[in-house]
């Protein structure tokens, strides 16, 4: 077979395709890394009590009804209404009481027998060294139970990596007016030790 180039130029042309197939077909985008260099030291398990202020109707209403079906109107369980809400969280129940946060988010009464409500939404805290850091909620919330409980799904801040749930008892409940709930929170989280 005839040489058309000097042999190096084989070899450096060999090289360059090389690279270019490696170029063109890396597919990596994951690495794994030593928990340490996101000053991930502790997991910390904290419990959280406050109170969950819902304001149904008037002037500062914090909920609003945004969609519904039919039947959402002709049964007691609100079947396929869906709501936007975005309600404060205080330390005790007054309604003067110091917020801690507010929950935002959604509920969808998705439960065609009873009234349970799945609940996607974000706990999101303003106070001490919880200000600016998240949780975030999802699950079923049956309303008729005494003590519902509902998964936290992860955080950030304080909260990264989070895992746990939620207890959540009605405190008060005035129907079309207000609706006051106890919060009880168990979640394991690391955050960033270097910060707290
Ligand atoms: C709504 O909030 C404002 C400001 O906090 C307050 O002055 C007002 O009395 C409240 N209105 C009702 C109906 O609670
Ligand atoms: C449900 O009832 C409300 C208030 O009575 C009304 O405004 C709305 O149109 C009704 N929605 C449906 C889907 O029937
Ligand atoms: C909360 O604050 C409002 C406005 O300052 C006041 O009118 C109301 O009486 C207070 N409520 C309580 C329970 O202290
Ligand atoms: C929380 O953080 C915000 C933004 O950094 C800041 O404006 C606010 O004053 C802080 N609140 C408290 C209670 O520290």
């Amino acid at each position: 077979m005839a040489q058309i180039l000097p042999k190096h130029m084989y070899i450096i042309l060999t090289i360059f395709a090389f690279s270019l197939f490696i170029e063109g077909e890396s597919t990596e985008f994951a690495t794994s890394l030593p928990p340490k260099s996101l000053h991930l030291k502790h997991e910390k398990l904290t419990h959280l009590h406050f109170y969950w202020h819902e304001i149904i109707t008037g002037a500062n209403q914090t909920k609003v009804t945004v969609a519904q079906a039919p039947p959402s109107n002709t049964t007691k369980i609100f079947f396929g209404a869906i709501s936007v809400l975005d309600d404060a969280l205080r330390v005790g129940h007054g309604e003067n009481s110091t917020i801690v946060g507010r929950a935002q988010g959604m509920y969808a009464a998705s439960d065609d027998t009873t009234y349970s409500i799945l609940m996607a939404l974000t706990f999101k805290f303003t106070e001490g060294i919880y200000n600016g850091s998240t949780l975030s909620i999802l699950g079923r919330n049956q309303i008729s139970l005494p003590v519902r409980e509902v998964p936290i799904v992860g955080g950030t801040g304080v909260f990264r990596f989070a895992r746990g749930y939620t207890n959540i008892k009605t405190y008060k409940f005035i129907s079309e007016v207000i609706a006051i709930m106890e919060m009880n929170l168990y979640v394991y989280h690391y955050g960033d030790s270097e910060k707290y």
